[in-house]
């Protein structure tokens, strides 16, 4: 069987795939390596499609940790698990907001490859609830933003809904070895799930910075 990838796959549903290709080597790299895999023990990854960021972890995780990895597209969940043997993965085909399910328990660690600006609003509002809720205390979330996004409305609309549910939220430097050229979010210290009280938090208390990352790119 022919190998299945981002491209056809984005042609074929580009509302679903929400990308044209898929990621770098070096932004896997930047996805994965600051969350502490070395100590962690069960990790999910949420749209692993064809597993470029699933192998990044598969190399940094111990040997006795556990990693779920979501996807919803039949065909690149069937192909993510024909064609990785590693006892630690799981592979579900399944939605990321069923993540607590999958999951079955606290996750150490939360890595995104989901296409959140394309995704209908209530399932990114979901998927970001269920992420807020099925991490251990101190754990950290990481997804990616591509640059010509960032400043648009579901781009703006990804970083609220961030600072909406995490007490902390970095933006790390743009990958440029990257088509298009991404950057990675981190997030991590879960607000209370208390809906308005959240969000009313959030608006004083929630930082969108440079952190240890360095300044975020300027606005075009
Ligand atoms: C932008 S691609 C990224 C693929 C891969 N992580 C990478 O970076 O190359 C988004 C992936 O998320 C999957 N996806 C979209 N919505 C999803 C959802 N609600 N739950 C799980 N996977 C989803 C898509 O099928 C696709 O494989």
């Amino acid at each position: 069987m022919a190998a299945v990838s981002i491209t056809t796959q984005f042609l074929r549903r580009p509302l679903m795939t929400g990308a044209v290709a898929a990621s770098s080597r070096r932004l896997a790299r930047a996805m994965t390596q600051h969350i502490g895999p070395a100590d962690a023990r069960l990790v999910v990854e949420l749209g692993p499609g064809t597993g470029v960021f699933t192998d990044a972890l598969l190399r940094l995780l111990p040997a006795d940790a556990r990693l779920v990895s979501i996807e919803l597209n039949a065909r690149l969940a069937a192909q993510l698990a024909a064609t990785r043997h590693d006892p630690r993965l799981t592979v579900v085909h399944g939605a990321a907001a069923d993540l607590a399910q999958a999951a079955g328990g606290p996750v150490d660690a939360i890595v995104s490859g989901l296409p959140w600006t394309v995704m209908p609003a209530g399932e990114r509002e979901r998927t970001l609830d269920a992420v807020a809720a099925g991490l251990v205390p101190g754990g950290p979330f990481t997804t990616f933003g591509y640059l010509h996004a960032a400043w648009t409305p579901p781009g703006r609309r990804l970083a609220a809904g961030l600072r909406d549910r995490f007490g902390l939220v970095e933006r790390g430097p743009v990958v440029w070895p990257n088509v298009p050229p991404a950057f990675v979010y981190r997030a991590c210290s879960p607000r209370p799930a208390a809906g308005g009280a959240r969000r009313a938090d959030a608006a004083e208390g929630a930082r969108l910075d440079a952190g240890k990352w360095g300044a975020p790119p300027a606005r075009p």
